[in-house]
């Protein structure tokens, strides 16, 4: 396939471009200076030019406090961009796959939310990736909008990201003990990303590593066990100790259940899929 790629220097784009290039595909990767997502006309004409069989669009204002001071771009990049992408990719026959997130979720149901709960995003950034979702969706109503959650991967800067390289320096470090998610590896998630791309599935669909899911205290509990460093490195703290600027849902465990129906294989575990990023 020809995929186009967006977001290029991003944790999760530079996930998908080297999955899909090892599966032999050709990738056209582009960063923001190549293509600004939320440039309607760039848009157009780049992707008329390329005419990709299909996009993946891993570009978005991913700063979730700096959104809440920021509402402007992170509606161009968050909204716009998937609207734009969308109807470029209908105008010329691609298939579109979008990111969004967990955050669309106001968390507070403690079990595991499917594709057939209502979102009710809390800050600036979730409500940006819900407006994307439906923008999208009605430009283009063969998209599909992945909806995935607590992201690491090589390259990321996130917390989980970091975790091992802070540990392996030696260092303390404090997470969050008592926020509920579904830890997804990017590696695992461009796999899904791709076979997305390559199906004729349209519409929001859930993609997370498999397991009960985990509080970031447990992920970097985690990753010290792997890598032979006490836990006593970790501090557990409370959400509300961090007194960030945006509202994050308590729990946004997501359950893969529309995939599951369609046939899909689970993704790993998340402890698999972790071992798997700490060794690598
Ligand atoms: N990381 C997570 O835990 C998580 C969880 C749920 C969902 N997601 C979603 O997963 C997707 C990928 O996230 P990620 O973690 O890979 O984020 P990331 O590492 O921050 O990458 C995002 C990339 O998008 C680029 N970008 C921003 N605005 C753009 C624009 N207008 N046009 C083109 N490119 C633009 C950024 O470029 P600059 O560096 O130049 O700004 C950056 O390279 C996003 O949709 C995000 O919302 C992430």
């Amino acid at each position: 396939m020809k995929i186009l790629v967006t977001g290029a220097n991003g944790m999760v784009a530079r996930a998908v471009a080297e999955y899909c290039r090892s599966s032999n595909d050709e990738v056209i990767a582009l960063d923001r200076r190549s293509l600004d997502i939320s440039s309607r006309n760039s848009v157009v004409e780049i992707v008329g030019r390329n005419t990709p069989d299909a996009i993946i669009n891993c570009a978005a204002f991913t700063d979730v406090d700096g959104a809440e001071s920021n509402e402007i771009a992170a509606y161009a990049a968050n909204s716009e961009g998937p609207a734009n992408l969308a109807a470029a990719a209908k105008a010329c026959g691609a298939k579109f796959v979008t990111i969004s997130t967990d955050y669309v979720f106001d968390g507070t149901f403690d079990g595991f939310y499917t594709e057939d709960d209502t979102p009710a995003p809390l800050g600036v950034y979730a409500k940006t990736k819900y407006d994307g979702e439906l923008r999208a969706a009605r430009e283009d109503p063969d998209s599909v909008i992945v909806r995935s959650g607590w992201i690491y991967g090589h390259g990321g800067t996130n917390f989980l990201s970091v975790i091992p390289e802070l540990l392996k320096a030696g260092k303390y470090i404090t997470a969050i003990s008592d926020s509920f998610g579904t830890p997804t590896f990017a590696g695992d998630l461009a796999r899904r990303l791709r076979e997305l791309a390559a199906s004729d599935i349209r519409g929001v669909v859930h993609v997370t590593n498999a397991g009960e899911g985990s509080t970031y205290y447990g992920v970097a509990c985690e990753i010290a066990d792997l890598l032979g460093i006490e836990r006593s490195c970790i501090t557990p703290i409370s959400d509300a100790d961090l007194k960030r600027p945006a509202p994050r849902p308590h729990s946004s465990k997501l359950a893969t259940k529309r995939l599951a129906e369609l046939g899909f294989d689970e993704l790993p575990d998340w402890r698999d899929a972790l071992a798997r990023f700490v060794k690598a």
